[in-house]
């Protein structure tokens, strides 16, 4: 029973058997604390319950927390691989009791689990109590018979047990085995406590008090409990193992690595950092986290780049980390099932992250041993060749002292620093400008003192942050007030800043006393998140803590129409061909927009196809997958990189759906180079309906559509309306299209027999009939008629029939439109057009209506004009032409 997963079970149940609920572990990016880089302790997802600001439906639990130590307060990253119980990646399990049972109740449950769960033997282990914890020794002699000298009364910060700067904390008791004589060491709190022979494996806290400055405690509501046990370390015990890296887990990471490198451990320490740093890394990437150039990504990158130096050492001249990863899932996956999702993120960001890293790391080590060969013990390597190295060739500090360390040489730090400082001099140097550039210069600043803003909002839509900076109309302030509008920069955030199309997130800041809306969020300064808001109750300070909350049901439909955006443009591609590229998005809650590049307008039949296969993805489900790949494999695997991005070194690649047919069947439907926010799976989009297509400028088609809710509603409304309309024509909803055609064929049917009826009516009543206004003009006949509402188009007609019913002789017709406009027919019959001039005669009457010109043939002429009141002047004016 003593493998790790044996004894991660057995704590487990002893603890649920004991009326604890059981607790996943949390991620290792700690959602409640904005002053923890990672997870340290299995406490630090129970903060508020203990302070009391959470409540939770059970008052005992029991977890076996990932933990990272390797930043901030409890950092163990520069012991890893040198003594034999270090670790940046461990498992601690815990029982907790959130004011429940205290003292007495959590020293007889630890005492009962390790001398019967776990059948240690009693006359090995001893404790450590803090000195003013008198309570904690007595309990002690009564419940395990100790005595005096098996209970060490620590009166330093050892046994006060404190989570960070802030946060609960309390006296602790530790419990330790003597691994006995052959062991070097003493116990605790004598000069050799360094050695391993007393290895402390489980703290007990007895919680009382919150820090909440410096100096400053305040009582817990009530006396909780927080243990922890280093699973490792217990491993290592009931293994009768000296080294945590001698346990079974570790036994199998470094037996991988001595076969992929062809090395035997035999000690070695490389082979120990790997196998360690393999976990960190591992596990960060699980939980989000990918090695970039500033906070939780930077120590990523540290801690990977160490683990690749030391496989350096052991001759490696490839890529490697990624090959352990397969041992590392086989052995914790059961246990931690985000390391099975992540395995293809995880081994490419490793490998990934070693080709980047191995590209200099030879010239680096070079310029190193170049730079040290006349060094020797106790030397200081300049601050300026360390910082060529960080800022040339990516060697973290760390490794610099690192690689050192054997030699026994050290770094000149603040020579490491006055470089760094030169550098962001000169940067500086080049934000001050003017116009825009100045107003940006602030957020250059503010990014420069703050660092990048910590971005959660992949995994989270609420996590705690600490003001940083309030920027009002341009300038760093200390505080806004209600009502105040103003910029915020938040330690790290769960808001997404407007970027690749998508809108900046909506939300709300909150303190215990104060209230600051959310309308926008917006990048800045190169890595600053701001906030844009404006204070709605109470006052917000820089320096609060405070808990950011995304705009859920927005943010969702964010991501819908995000995801539904990639399809829709890889459905594009398919339907009218690869030369469709995306050429601008918009990706708002309320629906997508997007523009490509296509020459032609896109036919109902193509449009349809495209949503129909956007349609076919979202309906299979398929998990979204997003990876960081080097933009060069992520193009060369089919990426689509989008017009104006900007991309770093390396970039997010989502994929999404399988492809169903054509070259690209079973392979991904869509992978797109892209910073959004998407949907966990397609099928979270519902439905992806197209609104429209249209042009937006020359070769370039504009696409609109919308997703899940809004797709519906959109088609229910279109559904309401036919029903309407079914019901107004009084047929089933099926048959309304036939409906409208028979009727609109009538309807045309109708008009002509109207415009007929009208046309005889016009010219005179019965069929056939002259004109009874015929009269003679100096022998000529004219027939000059005034037509209201009759349409200009059919003036032509009615004066042939005019024509035919003169024999010989001239007709002039005038039609006045509703709006009082006139349009003039002046017609000559083929034996007068010697003598008049159709086109003459109507220019005479298009005078007389106001208008200027006419045109047509001698026999056939036509003009405007606007003033229809005279129309009897102009046939009168055509009229006297005759007789002149
Ligand atoms: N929180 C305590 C520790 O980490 C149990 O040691």
């Amino acid at each position: 029973m003593s493998g790790v997963n044996d004894i991660r079970s057995t704590f487990l149940d002893y603890f649920k058997k004991n009326g604890h609920e059981v607790v996943d572990s949390s991620p290792l990016v700690p959602r409640n604390d904005p002053t923890l880089m990672f997870t340290n302790a299995g406490m630090v997802q129970f903060k508020n319950v203990f302070t009391g600001l959470e409540k939770r439906p059970y008052s005992m639990a029991t977890t076996s927390q990932k933990c990272v130590r390797a930043g901030g307060k409890h950092n163990d990253l520069d012991n890893v691989g040198y003594t034999a119980r270090h670790l940046t990646f461990f498992e601690m399990l815990g029982n907790f009791s959130f004011g429940d049972y205290f003292k007495e109740q959590a020293i007889e449950f630890a005492w009962k689990l390790v001398t019967e769960g776990f059948d240690l033997p009693k006359n090995r282990l001893l404790v450590t109590v803090y000195s003013e914890d008198e309570e904690a020794a007595t309990l002690w002699k009564k419940i395990a018979g100790f005595s005096d000298d098996k209970i060490i009364r620590i009166p330093t910060s050892d046994n006060f047990w404190q989570m960070g700067d802030t946060g609960p904390c309390g006296p602790c008791s530790e419990i330790f085995i003597d691994q006995g004589e052959n062991v070097w060491g003493g116990p605790p709190g004598s000069p050799e406590e360094d050695g391993d022979r007393f290895l402390e494996f489980w703290n007990l806290v007895f919680m009382q008090f919150e820090q909440t400055a410096p100096g400053e405690r305040s009582l817990l509501p009530r006396p909780s409990i927080d243990t922890g046990m280093g699973l490792e370390r217990m491993a290592c015990v009931l293994q009768g193992k000296q080294s945590v890296f001698d346990t079974d887990l570790f036994r199998t990471l470094i037996g991988t690595i001595e076969d992929v490198m062809g090395v035997k451990a035999e000690g070695s320490a490389s082979h120990r950092v790997i196998a360690d740093h393999l976990r960190s890394s591992a596990f960060l990437i699980a939980d989000g986290v990918l090695p970039s150039k500033e906070g939780r990504g930077y120590v990523l990158r540290r801690i990977m780049r160490r683990a690749m130096r030391h496989a350096e050492l052991l001759g490696a001249r490839e890529p490697v980390m990624y090959k352990l990863l397969p041992t590392l899932i086989q052995e914790m996956g059961r246990a931690y099932p985000e390391l099975v999702r992540a395995e293809a993120l995880i081994s490419e960001t490793l490998k990934l992250e070693e080709t980047r890293f191995r590209k200099t790391l030879e010239r680096g080590l070079s310029l190193l041993s170049d730079a040290t060969a006349d060094l020797g013990k106790g030397d200081m390597l300049d601050g300026e060749t360390a910082f060529k190295l960080y800022d040339t060739f990516g060697f973290p500090l760390d490794l610099t002292q690192d690689a050192l360390r054997t030699r026994e040489i050290g770094v000149d730090l603040a020579g490491f620093d006055d470089a760094m400082e030169r550098q962001k001099a000169e940067a500086r140097s080049h934000w001050a400008g003017s116009g825009d550039k100045a107003t940006e210069a602030i957020w250059f600043e503010l990014k420069e003192k703050l660092g990048a803003t910590e971005f959660l909002g992949y995994e989270t839509e609420q996590a705690e942050g600490v003001v940083q900076a309030i920027v009002k109309d341009g300038t760093s302030v200390d505080s806004a007030e209600v009502g105040e509008s103003v910029q915020v920069v938040v330690s790290q955030t769960p808001f997404y800043g407007e970027s690749g199309g998508q809108m900046g997130d909506t939300g709300v800041i909150s303190t215990d006393n104060a209230k600051v809306s959310v309308s926008d969020t917006q990048k800045r300064g190169e890595g600053l998140f701001v906030h844009v808001a404006k204070v709605a109750e109470g006052k917000l300070k820089v320096g609060d803590a405070v808990i950011l909350t995304v705009d859920h049901a927005r943010r969702s439909r964010l991501r819908s129409n995000h995801s539904a955006t990639h399809l829709l443009h890889e459905a594009m591609r398919e339907v009218l061909g690869n030369h469709v590229v995306q050429k601008g998005s918009l990706v708002a809650p309320e629906r997508l927009r997007f523009d490509v590049a296509h020459p032609k307008p896109m036919s109902a039949e193509e449009l349809q196809r495209v949503e129909d296969m956007a349609n076919a993805i979202i309906i299979q489900n398929a998990k979204v997958s997003t990876r960081l790949m080097s933009v060069d494999d992520a193009i060369a695997e089919g990426a689509m990189a989008l017009f104006g991005e900007k991309y770093g070194d390396e970039v997010r690649v989502v994929s999404m759906g399988t492809a169903i047919d054509g070259e690209k069947a079973g392979k991904p439907y869509s992978i797109e180079l892209c910073g959004g926010t998407h949907v966990n799976a397609t099928g979270d989009i519902g439905l992806v309906r197209v609104l429209s297509e249209s042009a937006v400028g020359a070769g370039v088609r504009r696409l609109e559509a919308v997703t899940g809710d809004a797709a519906r509603a959109y088609l229910s409304e279109q559904d309401d309306r036919v029903k309407t309309l079914a019901g107004a024509l009084k047929v089933q909803p099926s048959d309304v299209v036939s409906r409208v055609e028979a009727l609109l064929d009538e309807r045309r049917k109708l008009e002509k027999e109207l415009a007929d009826a009208k046309r005889r009516l016009a010219m005179g009543g019965g069929e056939g009939g002259t004109g009874a206004d015929a009269r003679e003009i100096a022998g000529t006949k004219f027939m000059g008629r005034v037509l209201a509402g009759i349409d200009a188009k059919d003036l032509k007609g009615l004066a042939d029939e005019g024509k035919a019913s003169l024999g010989s002789g001239v007709v002039t017709l005038i039609g006045v439109s509703e709006d009082g406009k006139a349009s003039a027919v002046v017609a000559v019959t083929e034996d007068l057009v010697g003598r008049f001039s159709a086109v003459d005669l109507v220019r005479i009457a298009s005078a007389a209506l106001g208008g200027k010109g006419g045109g047509g043939r001698p026999d056939m002429a036509q003009a405007g004009g606007p003033d229809g009141a005279k129309a009897d002047e102009a046939i009168e004016a055509v009229a006297a032409a005759l007789s002149a």
